[in-house]
C-alpha cells in the first residue's frame, strides 16, 4: 500500500542571496553584478528574491547601493524583490525606488538586538510601527524575520516562549508571513522540531517560513523537520552565500541548489528550473573569485 507522504505538495524559495548573502562576502559586490544575478534567478523562476537592504550603508557596506539594484533590476511577471528596512529610514528609502515589498528583522535573543540594530527588541517593534501604517497606505507587503531561534552568540539562553510571541506580535501588527531565523545555524534537528512543534501551537504553519544558515551542516535535516510539521516556505541562498556580520561565526545561509535537490528528493513541487539556477550560482562564483 502506498504511504501518504506528509510532506506539503508544493514549497516556495525566498532567495535572499543578493542580501543576506553578498551582505556577508569580505569584497564589494558591484551594481551591476548584483542586477546581473538578480536578473538570473529572476530567469530561473524563483518568485521571492531578498535583493538588497536599508540599512546604514557605515554598518552594512556590502548593501550600500540597494537603491540603485531596485532601480535596474528587469522584474519578472509575478516576481516580488524583497527589501530588508530596519526602520522608516530605510523603508522611506525603499519607497523612492518602486519597492512593493520589504522585511522587518527582530531578534528573539536581547544581546543580538542590540548588536544587530542598535536597540532592544521592545524598542525594535516600536520602530516597525510606523512602517506598517505607511506599508498599508502604500500597498506594500511586509514579512517579517524573527533571528536567533536556537541560538545567539552574545546570550546563553534563547527562549521558546520569546520566539512564539514574538512571532505572534509581528504577524498581528500586519506580517504575512514570520521567517524563523537560525541565525548561527547551530539548532539541531531535535531543537527546531521542538521550537517548530512550540510556534505550530498558535501559529498556522501557512504563515511560517524558515531561514536556516548551515554554519554545522544541518540546515538541509532541518528544512526536512519543518517540511514534515507542513511549512513549505523555506529561504535559500544561491551558491551557500552569506551570514551575518553582527553574528560571530554565522557561515552562509543553506544553499538553494541544495534545497532543490531536497525537494526534488522528496518529490515536492517548486517550480524553479536548476539549470538557470545552476548558471546563477556559476556566474556569482565567478565574480567572486576574480
Ligand atoms: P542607529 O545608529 O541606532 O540609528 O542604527 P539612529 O536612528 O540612531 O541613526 C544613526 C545614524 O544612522 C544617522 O546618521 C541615521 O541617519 C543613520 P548620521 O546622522 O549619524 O549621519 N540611519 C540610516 N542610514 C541609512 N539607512 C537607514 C538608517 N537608519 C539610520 N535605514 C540601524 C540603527 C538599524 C540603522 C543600524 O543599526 C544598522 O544599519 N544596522 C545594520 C543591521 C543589518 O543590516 N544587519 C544585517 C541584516 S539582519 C540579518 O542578517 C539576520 C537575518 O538574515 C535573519 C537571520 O539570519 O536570522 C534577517
Ligand atoms: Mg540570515
Amino acid at each position: 500500500m502506498k504511504q501518504t507522504s506528509l510532506f506539503p505538495k508544493r514549497a516556495r524559495i525566498v532567495e535572499v542571496g543578493p542580501r543576506d548573502g553578498l551582505q556577508n562576502e569580505k569584497k564589494f559586490v558591484d551594481i551591476e553584478t548584483r542586477v546581473e544575478l538578480i536578473n538570473q534567478l529572476t530567469k530561473s523562476g524563483i518568485t521571492h528574491i531578498e535583493a538588497g537592504s536599508f540599512v546604514n550603508p557605515t554598518w552594512v557596506p556590502q548593501m550600500a547601493g540597494s537603491d540603485d539594484v531596485f532601480s535596474k533590476i528587469t522584474r519578472g511577471e509575478g516576481t516580488s524583490y524583497i527589501a530588508l528596512t530596519p526602520n522608516m529610514r530605510g523603508f522611506e528609502r525603499a519607497m523612492e525606488v518602486g519597492v512593493k515589498e520589504v522585511a522587518i528583522f527582530a531578534s528573539a535573543s536581547e544581546a543580538f538586538s542590540q548588536k544587530n540594530i542598535n536597540c532592544s527588541i521592545a524598542e525594535s517593534i516600536t520602530r516597525f510601527e510606523p512602517i506598517f501604517d505607511a506599508a498599508l497606505k502604500n500597498d506594500v507587503a511586509v514579512r517579517g524575520y524573527v533571528s536567533t531561534i536556537a541560538g545567539c552568540p552574545y546570550q546563553e539562553e534563547v527562549s521558546v516562549d520569546v520566539v512564539v510571541a514574538l512571532a505572534e506580535k509581528l504577524l498581528a501588527m500586519g506580517c504575512y508571513e514570520i521567517s524563523l531565523g537560525d541565525t548561527t545555524g547551530v539548532g539541531t534537528p531535535a531543537q527546531i522540531h521542538s521550537i517548530l512543534t512550540g510556534l505550530l501551537q498558535r501559529i498556522p504553519a501557512s504563515k511560517l517560513a524558515v531561514h536556516f544558515h548551515d554554519t554545522n551542516g544541518q540546515a538541509l535535516e532541518n528544512i526536512k523537520v519543518a517540511l514534515e510539521l507542513g511549512i513549505s516556505v523555506i529561504d535559500s541562498s544561491i551558491g551557500g552565500l552569506g551570514g551575518c556580520p553582527y553574528a560571530k561565526g554565522a557561515s552562509g545561509n543553506v544553499a538553494t541548489e541544495e534545497v532543490i535537490e531536497l525537494l526534488d528528493k522528496l518529490d515536492i513541487a517548486h517550480g524553479i528550473n536548476l539549470e538557470e539556477l545552476t548558471k546563477a550560482r556559476q556566474f556569482i562564483r565567478e565574480k567572486l573569485s576574480q
